[in-house]
């Protein structure tokens, strides 16, 4: 009996003993914020973020910190996490707390202003993003997506044609062609290439994206986009969006006035928006200034990144002669020379799909993917990371992740293939950003990097401009990073026929 109470009273204590020990940890916990650098009064960790080379302060940060990193700006926190086990599990599995935007973010709060979908976060970019993949997703569905790439494909290529085999560059042609696709499906329009109007929004595009990898200082100390000279580009960038802005609602007022009656009716996102809008009574979030947001986010998004990935594909040609041989030969056995690509080509051309998913790899057009925010307290490894803090995610570290790419820095699209040269998905390859933010627009770019990049290839050789020296394989530093300007020599593998 004696010994019975003596094992109870013991249980508890021990249990009470668990409890304050572990109260304890938790409290010594509370203070453990993830490594970094030692913020300076006032000025926090902003040096880090003078346009200097941050990537190689970040390198060195990565290298003396580890996987999570801690800077400080003004009262901000901002926590970078690298490595893709870890990215997984603080974009995906503690996704409750790390799905929003941060406000105070410049490009968000000046530049998206809380609207789209890229730009908003809660409610607003809960409803708008549903509706936007189902409007895609209707698209598929009606094969009108895939005809409308194929079409847009065909004026590609002749445009490579019309260089004659002299040196090129492709940007603006790519560019050009992306946005006809994205301004067909968003309003039914097309411009020709050498259209003045289209050439301008493409240029204020480009400046966006570039100085976009200035505006990080600004996400943290509004107050320097003040600063005497436009030091940060705040005032190029919101004046870029004016233009664009301007643009589109040109373009949205010469259409034909009108909403659609049914939704079979629906030709472009703009009918599919309004039915929306017109169904919806009272309050709605359907209106021309989330519509104007969205579309300005397709451009930036869309044909900025699939255009980076496209010209990344050709100077890994370049550099890679070998496999631009193996692309050739799958490519032309299986269709010649004639039949254009169409995505039922897409599972017999298991090399292509290797390219391009190694091109994404190393391409990495998204390095840091776009900010998020804690919307909470939580924990990762032990480290409290608090409420409001920045959370940035290194895609860079999980595309080069050494645990799922074996020599990461090697260009070797036979890592995505198995023993019988099938393609194997690899869920580590992350470059449309992972968990509740992943790119809206994923699967679209999915066939027009399919259709673009096996079309060039069955039609053109991809030879540098000068046989002795490569271009050299450098990004830009932008919230995209596309390859730097280079010229190339695209060489008809077959006669033209007139
Ligand atoms: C991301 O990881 C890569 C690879 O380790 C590193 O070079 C880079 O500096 C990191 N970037 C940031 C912002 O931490
Ligand atoms: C856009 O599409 C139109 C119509 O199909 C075509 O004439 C034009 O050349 C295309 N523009 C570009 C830049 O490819």
């Amino acid at each position: 009996m004696l010994s019975v109470t003596f094992l109870v009273t013991g249980g508890i204590c021990v249990v009470l003993a668990c409890m304050v020990i572990s109260l304890i940890l938790r409290s010594r916990r509370d203070v453990h914020l993830p490594p970094g650098p030692t913020p300076l009064p006032i000025l926090g960790n902003s040096l880090v973020l003078v346009p200097t080379d941050k990537l190689a302060v970040y390198k060195r940060l990565r290298a003396e910190f580890g996987d999570i990193v801690c800077l400080t700006f003004g009262t901000t926190k901002c926590v970078i996490f690298s490595g893709y086990d870890l990215i997984r599990e603080v974009f995906v599995k503690k996704g409750d707390a790390t799905t929003n935007r941060p406000p105070q973010s410049f490009f968000i709060k000046s530049i998206q202003k809380g609207y789209g979908v890229g730009g908003s976060s809660g409610n607003l970019w809960k409803e708008h993003r549903t509706f936007i993949l189902n409007f895609l997703r209707k698209s598929f569905r009606r094969e009108r997506l895939e005809g409308l790439i194929e079409h847009e494909v065909t004026h590609y290529i002749k445009r490579i044609h019309d260089a004659n085999e002299k040196p090129m560059e492709l940007r603006r042609i790519i560019g050009t062609s992306l946005t006809n696709v994205t301004l067909t499906l968003g309003m039914s329009k097309r411009f020709e290439h050498d259209d003045a109007r289209l050439i301008q929004l493409l240029k204020a595009i480009d400046d966006i994206m570039l100085y976009s990898g200035f505006s990080e200082a600004l996400c943290f100390f509004p107050a320097l986009k003040y600063l005497p000279g436009d030091m940060f580009h705040a005032q190029s960038m919101l004046d870029d969006k004016e233009d664009i802005f301007k643009w589109l609602k040109e373009l949205i007022d010469e259409r034909p006035g009108g909403v659609p009656e049914h939704e079979d009716d629906i030709e472009d996102f703009i009918d599919a928006f309004m039915l929306e809008a017109k169904s919806q009574e009272g309050d709605t979030t359907y209106t021309e200034h989330q519509l104007l947001h969205v579309l300005f986010e397709f451009f930036v998004a869309g044909v900025e990144t699939s255009g980076a990935t496209i010209r990344w594909a050709v100077m890994f040609m370049l550099h890679n002669k070998d496999v631009q041989d193996k692309l050739a030969d799958e490519i032309i056995s299986n269709l010649g020379y004639e039949r254009t690509p169409t995505m039922a080509d897409h599972p017999h051309l298991n090399y292509c799909q290797a390219f391009i998913s190694e091109v994404q790899r190393c391409g990495n057009v998204a390095p840091l993917s776009g900010p998020h925010s804690a919307s909470k307290d939580f924990y990762v490894n032990d480290y409290l990371i608090p409420k409001g803090a920045t959370l940035l995610m290194n895609l860079t570290s999980a595309l080069k992740d050494p645990k799922y790419f074996d020599d990461p820095e090697a260009f070797r699209p036979e890592r995505f293939l198995d023993s019988e040269g099938t393609y194997v998905v690899q869920n580590s390859l992350i470059p449309f950003s992972i968990g509740r933010r992943i790119c809206l627009g994923k699967d679209l770019a999915k066939i027009e990097l399919f259709l673009f990049i096996t079309s060039m290839v069955q039609n053109f050789e991809f030879l540098p401009e000068d046989p002795n020296t490569l271009p050299e394989i450098l990004g830009c530093d932008g919230i995209s990073h596309g390859p730097v300007t280079f010229k190339f020599i695209a060489k008809r593998r077959r006669p033209v026929k007139m």
